[in-house]
């Protein structure tokens, strides 16, 4: 991760200034800097011809000496100029500075995405900006150290004074590390990042902090009745958890609960899943990365709530001790279910979570999961689906969706949607139903939330996972849902 700072004109030359310009605008219009650099830069660029046009990049030796090199990219029209335009150009710029070299760059980035919400614009641009030269190296012998880039100088833009931008610059590192939490989780393989291994780092990152770890396993998951957790995990060699994450206020305002799926690998267990692309299921813990990552934010700014995360942590194998087609499982509610699908087990941990919940009285209950393939074929990798049973909250989260850049579009629960579910043995299946199998899986999950309360399930199955890089994310987890609920919580401790 490189070092985001404030550029200052220095005695030490930067190795390139990299600036963003755009079809029929002055590149220099709004890019604050002392006014002779930025005079001689407006010449140079003015000299190169430059046109802005998307794709284009000149560089030139650059006419004063705070840098050694001038490089312009285009982002073409500024009025369709998109968040994922903005990625994929801040990406460029980073690795191409990575490639010549470059450790000390500035970058003036003037322009902010259309498709994101004016007032949180800069953030965004930010938060990507530091983004940028995330890669996931954990597993190379010989990481590429010679291209990674070690700061990066950011220009202020008209308007932006020296300690807001400074202020803004510390929130965008504090978001990045999130993500990159979310990420580096994601990507670990499932011979890594087991259950256990999970519930250890999870101890590890909230060592002396306000947030309170605590591991159910074995005795106690049956203690609770947690057979949703149990049935899964039974056909692993690796033994399920489920992590709690207390955090509490001395007067919380309200108290919210967080549920995240985490199955560290999902073979789809008896009703195994096709040998193609079945290594990406080593990403169906992101949803419980995102919550994790969420409670680390909570832990250092510390709001006026009370804050649990919930994460049922699985591995979902088939063997001759495996949840098998037919099995009914009862579930901490004691609802009984019946299993159709062994690979539709996201929503087995999630019910046992979710009914869970009711002990720590939520005003709010929110979980997200990469439940089914059908929210990925529906909504493809731009938008989470959504599914809520309360129009103001599924609203706010619309609208931080918007904020945030991580789009959610909301989906039915509808009454109708539960019978698709019946089952002739137990109270209800897990699957069973090929048209509207999408929205039968928040059916399903309704029936585990507690009565009365305010639920939002965020299925993330498109969005957290990339299998190429595309749009500028690089390939892997995407970390998804870290600044939704960052989001959520800051509006939620400001409000109550
Ligand atoms: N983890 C998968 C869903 C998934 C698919 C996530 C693709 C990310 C990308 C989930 O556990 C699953 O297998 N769901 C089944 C449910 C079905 C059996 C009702 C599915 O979507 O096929
Ligand atoms: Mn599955
Ligand atoms: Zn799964």
């Amino acid at each position: 991760m490189a070092d985001l700072v404030q550029f200052q004109s220095a005695d030490e030359p930067l190795d390139c200034l990299y600036l963003a310009t755009a079809e029929g605008k002055d590149p220099m219009a709004s890019v604050v800097m002392p006014r002779a650099i930025r005079n001689a830069i407006a010449a140079t660029v003015h000299d190169l011809d430059v046109r802005g046009v998307a794709g284009e990049v000149l560089v030139t030796a650059s006419p004063c000496r705070e840098f050694r090199r001038v490089a312009c990219f285009g982002i073409g029209k500024p009025e369709e100029f998109t968040l994922h335009g903005l990625r994929t150009l801040l990406r460029r710029m980073i690795e191409q500075a990575g490639r010549n070299r470059e450790y000390q760059v500035a970058v003036a980035m003037p322009f902010v995405p259309r498709d994101v919400d004016h007032e949180r614009a800069r953030e965004v641009v930010l938060a990507e900006l530091a983004l940028s030269d995330y890669r996931f190296d954990r597993f190379r012998s010989r990481p590429d150290q010679a291209t990674k880039v070690d700061g990066v100088n950011v220009v202020a833009i008209t308007g932006e004074k020296p300690d807001e931008l400074d202020a803004k610059l510390v929130r965008a590192q504090r978001l990045d590390s999130l993500v990159r939490l979310a990420r580096d989780l994601g990507n670990r393989p499932g011979n890594d990042l087991t259950p256990t291994v999970f519930a250890a780092e999870a101890c590890e990152l909230f060592k002396g902090t306000a947030v309170r770890v605590t591991v159910m396993a074995g005795k106690e998951l049956e203690k609770e009745g947690m057979g949703g957790i149990l049935g899964v995990g039974r056909g692993s060699a690796q033994e399920p958890r489920l992590i709690r994450l207390e955090y509490r206020a001395k007067k919380p305002r309200a108290s919210v609960v967080l549920v995240g799926k985490g199955v560290t690998f999902d073979a789809g267990g008896i009703s195994l899943k096709s040998a193609a692309d079945m290594a990406e299921m080593k990403h169906d813990m992101c949803g419980a990365a995102a919550v994790l990552a969420a409670m680390k934010a909570v832990a250092e700014a510390q709001p006026v709530l009370k804050v649990v995360g919930l994460l049922p942590v699985v591995e979902n194998m088939p063997s001759g001790t495996a949840l098998k087609p037919g099995d009914i499982l009862r579930m901490a509610n004691g609802t009984t279910v019946e299993i159709d699908n062994t690979d539709a087990e996201g929503r087995l941990i999630l019910a046992d979570a979710l009914a869970y919940a009711a002990k720590f009285h939520p005003d709010m209950l929110v979980d997200l999961a990469t439940l089914t393939g059908a929210c990925k074929i529906a909504l493809g990798s731009e938008l989470a689906g959504l599914f809520s049973n309360d129009d103001s909250l599924a609203a706010d989260l619309d609208r931080m969706g918007r904020a945030t850049g991580e789009r959610v579009w909301r989906l039915p629960l509808l009454p109708e949607y539960r019978d698709l579910l019946k089952s002739e043995w137990a109270d209800l299946k897990n699957s069973g139903v090929r048209w509207g199998s999408l929205p039968s899986s928040a059916a399903f999950l309704e029936r585990f939330v507690p009565e009365g309360v305010r639920w939002a399930h965020l299925d993330i199955a498109g969005v957290a996972y990339a299998s190429k890089a595309h749009n500028g994310l690089p390939a892997g987890a995407t970390g998804f849902g870290v600044r939704l609920l960052l989001a959520l919580i800051e509006e939620l401790a400001e409000s109550a």
